[in-house]
């Protein structure tokens, strides 16, 4: 599968759909893991392409397979995006499309923050309603009712939404839940919004900061990211960036928990722990050392069964949605039970079924899950049903006995850059077998 830009297009493979992982089991693991950029925080900052007409360059980009679609969608809508030297140029020829059709935002929930960046510049966008993973509902509400509060009208076509405007004006507004994509999809349109705009109960996880960072170069004028209120005073234009993206905290904290999971010593390079606190915390309650450094942070594991854990998922600073499911799998082996309540998203145990295939033990009712942790699980063929939860099977897999065929790993593509050959240089088993 090739990214759709030109230059050094031999960087920039994943693998094809019907790839599978075959895992085994082993006792430990240790060396060096260099962490990849963000993927969180690269879609929005690849879409703030949208908002300038001049030329942007953007380093730390991750390998994936969402970074692919959002270039596919950008290509689409107009923009030249090249890769060379492991940096993406996009550029703009000629005038966009506003209209980002079914077949290209049905991959990736993502694809709605072109809304927000097309609206600003060209008083319309339309859009199919977006894709991605099957979590939950995932509406778009908070999206649509804060546009309105911008001036503009949403209208529906043939399965498309249009939002359209004479004049957008600034505005107040306050979010009903901090939504990541809403925050973002709403700083990207008040950048461009003559007047000042407050945003408030906005999201406030670093990946917003990311972004804001990356505004704040391209000349927007953004205050209080990372905090609950973010304020925009609007700019006529905003010009070209040379910007790096931040390290995927989420990868982080699935590679922390992994180590943790088998004994030896994991150290995870160009990145921090700092944007997770609270999973270093847990880890070390679980029984594992967590040793934080300014640019990589150590797992120290004795491979013991870990003290159970239980937690609720939360908005950042809380602990993540997107680990919850690889905690589970860690969760598995603990000596007794833990509880962990999914408060973010309504359907989000979908790989509770694969974990207990392998032998685990838990019981879900509506949004708790409770595992009682057994002494070992068995590898078994299973099969991811989204990005994180292929992760947690991956960690499951690690620590079981015996070999795990792990189908459907495109949605691991989707998240995590190269993970593979991460894994097999600190001793993982873990080979891609063509389906
Ligand atoms: C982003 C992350 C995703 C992470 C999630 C929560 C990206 C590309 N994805 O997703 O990895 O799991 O934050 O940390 O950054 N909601 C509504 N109406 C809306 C918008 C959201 O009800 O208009 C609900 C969602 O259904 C969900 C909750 O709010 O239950 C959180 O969603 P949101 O924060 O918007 O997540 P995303 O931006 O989609």
């Amino acid at each position: 599968m090739w990214y759709l830009v030109t230059g050094d297009l031999k960087h920039f493979r994943t693998g094809d759909l019907m790839d599978n992982f075959v895992i085994n089991g082993v006792k430990g693991a240790s060396g060096d893991i260099s962490i990849s950029g963000s993927k969180n925080a690269a879609l929005p900052i690849l879409i703030s392409s949208l908002l300038t007409s001049e030329k942007v360059e953007f380093e730390n980009v991750p390998k994936l397979r969402d970074i692919q679609s959002t270039l596919e969608l950008l290509n689409y809508l107009g923009k030249k995006c090249v890769f060379a030297k492991n940096k993406f140029t996009i550029s703009e020829n000629h005038s966009l499309n506003y209209h980002a059709p079914y077949d290209l935002v049905r991959k990736m929930r993502a694809s709605i923050l072109v809304a927000g960046p097309l609206l600003a510049r060209f008083k319309q966008a339309r859009f199919s309603l977006p894709g991605g993973c099957t979590i939950g509902v995932r509406p778009v509400d908070i999206h649509l009712e804060s546009f309105k509060k911008f001036g503009a009208s949403i209208s529906y076509s043939g399965g498309d939404v249009i939002i359209s405007a004479k004049r957008l004006k600034a505005a107040h507004i306050k979010l009903k839940f901090p939504s990541v994509g809403a925050t973002e999809n709403l700083m990207m349109c008040a950048v461009l919004i003559k007047g000042k705009t407050v945003i408030e109960n906005c999201a406030k996880e670093p990946e917003i900061k990311d972004l804001a960072d990356c505004l704040r170069l391209m000349g927007a004028r953004v205050k209080g990211d990372g905090t609950s209120t973010i304020e925009i005073n609007g700019v006529k234009k905003l010009t070209g960036v040379k910007y790096s993206v931040m390290p995927d905290r989420i990868e982080t904290g699935t590679f922390m928990i992994l180590a943790a999971a088998v004994k030896g010593e994991i150290n995870l390079l160009n990145t921090s722990s700092k944007n997770l606190a609270i999973v270093s915390k847990y880890l070390r309650r679980s029984g594992v050392k967590v040793k934080d450094c300014a640019n990589s942070v150590k797992i120290i594991s004795t491979g013991k069964r870990p003290n159970p854990v239980s937690f609720k998922t939360a908005p950042y600073p809380g602990f993540p949605t997107d680990l919850q499911s690889v905690w589970m799998a860690y969760m598995c082996r603990a000596e007794g039970k833990s509880t962990i309540h999914e408060n973010i998203f309504e359907n989000r145990f979908m790989h509770v079924g694969e974990l207990l295939r392998m032998g685990a033990k838990i019981t879900v009712t509506e949004e708790t899950a409770v595992i009682t942790g057994v002494d070992m699980l068995k590898g078994a063929p299973i099969m991811s049903s989204d990005i994180r939860a292929g992760a947690a099977l991956i960690v499951a897999a690690t620590a079981a006995s015996g070999k795990s065929t792990l189908r459907r790993i495109y949605h691991i593509d989707r998240g995590y850059d190269g993970i593979e050959e991460k894994m097999r240089a600190v001793g993982f088993k873990i080979i891609r077998r063509k389906g």
